[in-house]
């Protein structure tokens, strides 16, 4: 079923700094990142969460930020290298094919997935991609905007996330979103 993307130039309403007063993405990060991790965040977008990823993991650590759109991605990459923290951040396409993630197999210690997951049309394969990526007990954090998304809706995402083995532990309440963790069973 095809879905709605966001447009590219949305991308800059979306790290308008106002947004930080609805959504702080440290406070909503800062407990599931720690220094050194590998974190993934497709639907990245231009990068409203990656940077305070990027922080939060420090020099030691990487966020791998993809998305389906290369303005998203140059936006993200332009606001990246002003902050000083582009070394942190491995930068990467989406395709028709998948988020091109082969090569984090069992590596991942947490993933993002933030107000995107109801813009991908093939939920399954997508989640069969994370949860490959993910090591054994690393963490999904999904959050999804209450306006677009109903809450059975979220609820299918997420029964959706079992099926490839992502198992809800966690529904943290946040003023921005339904929220959900998940952990890749063993
Ligand atoms: C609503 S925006 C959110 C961006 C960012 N996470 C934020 O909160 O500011 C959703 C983003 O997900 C991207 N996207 C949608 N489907 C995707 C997919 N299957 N793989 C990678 N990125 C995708 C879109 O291009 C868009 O940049």
């Amino acid at each position: 079923m095809a879905r709605h993307v966001c447009p590219w130039w949305l991308g800059y309403w979306l790290v308008n700094p106002l947004r930080r007063l609805l959504e702080n993405p440290r406070e909503i990060l800062q407990s599931f990142v720690r220094e050194g991790m590998t974190v993934l965040e497709p639907g990245c977008g231009m990068g409203f969460f990656t940077l305070d990823l990027a922080r939060l993991v420090g020099p030691s650590g990487l966020v791998v930020a993809v998305d389906l759109q290369e303005r998203m991605l140059a936006g993200l990459r332009r606001r990246a290298a002003r902050a000083g923290l582009l070394q942190r951040i491995d930068i990467r396409k989406a395709g028709p094919e998948g988020l091109c993630i082969g090569d984090l197999e069992n590596r991942v210690d947490l993933a993002c997935l933030l107000h995107m997951v109801h813009e991908v049309p093939d939920q399954a394969a997508f989640f069969a991609e994370i949860s490959a990526a993910l090591r054994p007990g690393g963490r999904l954090l999904i959050v999804e905007p209450k306006g677009h998304v109903s809450q059975p809706a979220f609820e299918d995402s997420l029964a959706m996330a079992a099926q490839q083995g992502l198992i809800a532990v966690d529904a943290p309440a946040l003023r921005s979103g339904r929220a959900a963790v998940l952990i890749r069973a063993g």
